[in-house]
């Protein structure tokens, strides 16, 4: 028997972005309800959870260098707030990173990046390999220097999550714990979403905050559908001895022969170490090959790690969108927002996520630091986007 229920805000899919989105949004007085079997899955359950606005920068990314530090800057007051309104602790640590080169090539590319931050107006410092060494110990004697960026930080998204489905309950969000499988749209509008059971979720706006799977909703009209892709990245799990001090006292990162590898130091002993980025669809099988390329790199950084507990390897599934920016806010069809495509600054642009999708949501606009980030820029990509069966 088909049942309905009614909500103003109605989110697919219950990741760290989709439910900043609900929790913002109740917090504005709007009914909320998530559909997802798993609130508080997805990418976050893998991502190794870098703030990493400097040392993640791109050329030509300069747009979303500015998304970036807008969210980065939020982030701690944004913590403070979600510890204040659950009690979870989340992991944040204001540690910085320590980006290193091992050999000329891996040094030439550091010190592009050091002219591009710098051109940019960021905070970073170049170090020689024997101040890098100062800085971190375990660091291997062929390091050839660094950049120090006190301003890329870290939180535990496992904490988040977590916290933010705790966040959710209390803000008064209803879970509907099962896949949204179809867009309901009535004339020209979204009108909610209908599950594998038959039930109608019925809402004045849907949000699609459903991660890498967001362009596979049905009913989607074909020139809104998000062009997100699957971008597999494996990371990799160790624990850190206890004595001695600490093993790693930053996030310390590098491209080693052209992959980008990076060590995240948690304060409760875990080591994550990341990330492949792979365009194997929706493949999320961890292999040898990955696990080996990881290991490898790492340990010509950090030479320590072979002697570490390996506790856990996993696969997850970046959001990637054509420009690597998320799309955000209301698209083509009336009622129908996204929040989606974050690729890999998920975690890093949580709080602006639900910042900007509350205001589209009670306004029907972005605020001005999102508009770049309109779906509507891909209104000719969409349309070219063939819509699943
Ligand atoms: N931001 C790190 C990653 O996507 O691997």
């Amino acid at each position: 028997m088909s049942r309905t229920r009614t909500s103003d805000v109605l989110v697919i899919g219950g990741g760290i972005i989709g439910l900043v989105t609900a929790w913002r949004a109740a917090q504005r007085g709007l009914a909320t309800a998530v559909a997802d079997p798993e609130p508080g899955g997805g990418a976050a359950q893998v991502a190794a959870g870098m703030l990493a606005a400097v040392t993640e920068l791109h050329y030509g990314e300069q747009t979303l260098l500015g998304l970036n530090l807008a969210s980065a800057r939020r982030y701690p007051d944004f913590a403070a707030e979600l510890t204040e309104a659950t009690g979870h602790d989340l992991g944040y640590r204001r540690c910085g990173t320590l980006a290193v080169a091992l050999d000329a090539d891996d040094r030439a590319h550091l010190r592009e990046l050091h002219a591009l931050q710098q051109q940019s107006g960021l905070d970073s410092q170049w170090l020689s390999g024997r101040e890098c060494r100062r800085l971190e110990p375990m660091l291997a004697p062929g390091v050839r220097g660094g950049l120090r960026v006190d301003g890329d930080h870290q939180i535990d998204p496992r904490r988040l999550a977590g916290a933010l489905v705790a966040a959710c309950e209390r803000a008064g969000v209803v879970f509907h714990r099962v896949w949204a499988e179809r867009l309901a749209v009535a004339g020209d509008r979204a009108t909610g979403a209908v599950t594998a059971d038959g039930t109608a979720l019925a809402a004045g706006q849907v949000v699609l905050a459903a991660g890498s799977l967001s362009g596979r909703l049905a009913g989607v009209p074909r020139d809104v559908l998000p062009p997100v892709r699957p971008v597999k990245g494996q990371v990799l799990r160790l624990t850190m001895p206890g004595r001695h001090g600490p093993f790693l006292s930053r996030t310390v990162r590098a491209v080693v022969r052209g992959s980008h590898v990076y060590l995240v130091p948690r304060e409760n002993g875990e080591l994550v170490v990341g990330a492949t980025s792979e365009e194997l669809g929706w493949d999320t099988t961890v292999t040898a090959g990955g696990v080996y390329e990881l290991l490898r790199d790492a340990h010509e950084l950090v030479p320590g790690i072979t002697e570490l507990p390996l506790t856990e390897t996993r696969a997850g599934l970046r959001p990637g969108s054509p420009d690597n920016a998320p799309l955000l806010g209301p698209t083509g069809l009336e009622g129908l927002l996204l929040a989606t495509g974050h690729h890999r600054n998920g975690v890093l642009l949580t709080p602006v996520t639900g910042d900007a999708l509350a205001h589209a949501l009670t306004t029907g606009e972005l605020p001005e630091e999102a508009r770049p980030f309109t779906p509507r820029r891909f209104s000719t990509a969409t349309a070219l986007t063939e819509q699943p069966a």
